[in-house]
């Protein structure tokens, strides 16, 4: 029977990991062997990642990959990608050869607006709110100047205070929705300490508003937050080609394979179950950048999403057509990304990701993230609409399969070889494997 702790988080980390060991797990010895074996011997940098988050035990690593030859506007970068998934990085490599021999990607930054709301009750008659709203107004900026003031001096701040009545949703709810540019940075604190500020003063001026009933004084405030959908910080990339370009190999005509493409983006566009597959691979490469280049993948992934619903029904993130001959694939993403602030100044690998992308500005890294998104869908719509998932995929999961199977360097390098000309299935991997005396 395993007892509630208190005080874990002050405990020593040797001893949160003694304690999870022998509460929590089988074989306790093995269990505190392996949390400590992923700490890292250079106790600068341990201290550092334990200091990220709290009751840090361990460190858990991801692949750090690479994947070369992406032609952006004419400039050259190779992109650091962080993630697990086998076939990944060769997808994306293998899209940023082909696009690189076809004029590469163009992209363009399509707006860096980014939005936060004070949401609060007001109990009331609304004419009386919005005079108030509008007398107040500049004092609820200048209000946030000492906040405002560093971001003003490189050309951000905040660019619209807006009162939004929502009374037909919720009785007595308004919002003050609010937009900002900031530049280089996510923005997430810095958004979030000017709506705390315009909360605390729009609540204040209220009390002392004339106007108003001792009712309508007693406004209530219930949050002050950004938001992570961000329909207006919006990035668009692109690929074209004539289709007679698109020869890939022997087994299709050109032609018939851009009209698959188009086809296959066609069914994601009005095809909800496939739409989230579809996008799931476009993630595939936009999380790896995000990671690696220290953003937030879950504000990322949950602005990509309801962007993706927007309608009312969730559709495909790409859209592609033949026109005059020429085949187009494009992307449009909102995406709020910071390359200075947060992560990007203290942990190594990604200070290290940001040299290798040319010290990106917020806005060229959304251009790179869009790029690698569809990069990665292009990659995949071309193994679906031809050989099929499977016969890439196997080929890079084959090795995680020979490592389960407790296979030797010279086992895997004989079945590698093996399976350039075989169909790499699990259970032809095992066999094959069996097949060696095993
Ligand atoms: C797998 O991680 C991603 C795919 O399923 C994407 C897609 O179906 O388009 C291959």
């Amino acid at each position: 029977m395993i007892s509630p702790i208190e005080g874990f988080s002050k405990l020593t980390q040797e001893q949160k990991i003694d304690w999870i060991s022998e509460n929590y797990t089988q074989d306790q010895n093995a269990s505190k062997a392996l949390l400590k074996k992923y700490w890292n011997a250079d106790t600068e940098l341990q201290k550092l990642h334990d200091e990220f988050i709290e009751n840090t035990i361990t460190n858990y690593y991801l692949p750090f990959g690479i994947a070369p030859n992406f032609l952006i506007n004419n400039k050259l970068y190779a992109i650091p990608m962080a993630i697990e998934e086998s076939s990944v990085v060769a997808a994306a490599s293998k899209a940023a050869k082909f696009w690189l021999e076809r004029g590469g990607f163009k992209t363009q930054v399509l707006g860096t607006e980014k939005i936060g709301q004070v949401h609060f009750m007001f109990t009331g008659e609304a004419q009386k709110l919005k005079s108030f709203f509008t007398k107040i107004k500049p004092k609820l900026l200048q209000s946030a100047a000492s906040i405002t003031k560093n971001m003003e001096k490189r050309g951000g701040g905040v660019t619209e205070i807006e009162l939004r009545n929502i009374t037909s949703k919720i009785d007595n709810y308004f919002q003050l929705h609010c937009t900002f540019e900031t530049l280089d940075a996510m923005g997430a604190n810095f958004i979030n300490s000017c709506l705390e500020q315009f909360a605390e003063t729009f609540k204040a001026e209220a009390q002392s508003y004339a106007d108003f009933t001792e009712t309508e004084k007693d406004i209530e405030i219930v949050m002050s937050i950004l938001s992570n959908y961000v329909p207006h910080c919006l990035v668009r990339a692109e690929v074209s080609c004539p289709v007679d370009d698109l020869q890939i190999d022997s087994s299709i005509s050109a032609q018939e394979f851009a009209e698959k493409m188009v086809q296959a983006v066609a069914i994601a566009k009005v095809e909800p179950h496939r739409a989230v597959t579809h996008n799931k691979g476009i993630m595939n490469g936009v999380d790896a950048v995000i990671l690696a280049t220290g953003n937030d993948f879950r504000a990322v992934e949950a602005g990509i999403h309801a962007y993706a619903a927007k309608e009312g029904s969730y559709t495909s993130l790409t859209d592609a057509r033949i026109e005059n001959g020429i085949f187009s694939f494009w992307i449009e993403i909102p995406l709020a990304l910071g390359t200075v602030g947060g992560l990007t100044s203290l942990h190594p690998l990604v200070k290290l990701a940001l040299e290798i992308l040319q010290e990106p500005s917020a806005k060229e890294l959304m251009q790179i993230v869009a790029v690698a998104g569809l990069a990665q869908n292009f990659a995949a719509l071309r193994s679906l609409v031809t050989t099929g998932i499977q016969e890439g995929h196997m080929k890079m999961h084959l090795l995680n399969i020979l490592n389960q199977l407790g296979a030797t360097e010279e086992e895997k390098k004989t079945l590698v070889q093996h399976f350039k000309n075989n169909t790499a299935t699990h259970s032809a991997v095992v066999e094959a494997y069996k097949n060696l005396g095993n």
